[in-house]
């Protein structure tokens, strides 16, 4: 596996859904990769919703097969940090231009939200094509989706946001589509607890959706 991935689709190609990991301790970084990885998904988000955040990206770091980006990017103070601390790749919730413009700089993938045509069409203007699609249920699901491609015939999406095992497979049927992301693969709840069968479980049915 490339690990070292210049490309943002690269990243999204991995697999067909990229778990949205929001992780307490530090300790349960690597146990929670390796189920992951097990499983068959190998690009993960790691949110910066939690203190242990950054040294969560360094230790998972560490795990073969796992390409670890970091998530919940909202700011410039944040990209340095992620990148700092090693995030392969780079996502925000919504677009900025400034976060977009550090990541450029850096040669970091980044996957920036959007929720509107005028979203992409700014996302287009500074030389972008791929995208998180997100809220993704609460932005209009795979229908909004599907009336992107006409206009928007060189973007890509992921959509994350209310996404399940269950809704997944309709989005991924779509052209434009290239992998959606999600939490429940690996919720706080489940990872604190330590549930890594359960874990690898549900990353092997996300990962076979497609
Ligand atoms: C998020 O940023 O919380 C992600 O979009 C995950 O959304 P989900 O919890 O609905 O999967």
């Amino acid at each position: 596996m490339n690990t070292s991935m210049h490309d943002v689709s690269a990243v999204m190609k991995l697999a067909p859904i990229i778990p949205v990991l929001t992780v307490a301790r530090v300790e349960d970084a690597r146990p929670l990769a390796e189920a992951l990885v097990a499983g068959g998904l190998y690009a993960l988000e790691v949110t910066l919703r939690t203190p242990a955040a950054l040294d969560v990206v360094r230790a998972m770091a560490d795990v073969k097969g796992a390409v670890v980006g970091a998530g919940t990017v909202l700011n410039t103070k944040d990209f340095a940090a992620a990148h700092a601390a090693g995030a392969k790749f780079i996502v925000t919730p919504g677009l900025s231009e400034r976060v977009v413009a550090d990541a450029g700089a850096a040669g970091a993938p980044i996957l920036p939200g959007v929720a509107t045509a005028s979203e992409v069409m700014r996302g287009l203007d500074l030389g972008l094509t791929h995208f998180k699609f997100f809220p993704a249920e609460q932005a209009g699901g795979a229908p909004m989706l599907k009336a992107f491609s006409g206009p928007f015939q060189t973007a890509r999406f992921c959509p994350t946001g209310g996404v399940t095992l269950e809704n997944a497979r309709t989005y991924l049927s779509l052209p434009n589509v290239l992998c959606a992301g999600g939490s429940w693969i690996a919720t706080p709840d489940q990872i604190a607890a330590g549930d890594w069968t359960g874990i690898t479980a549900r990353a092997r049915a996300a990962a076979s959706l497609r």
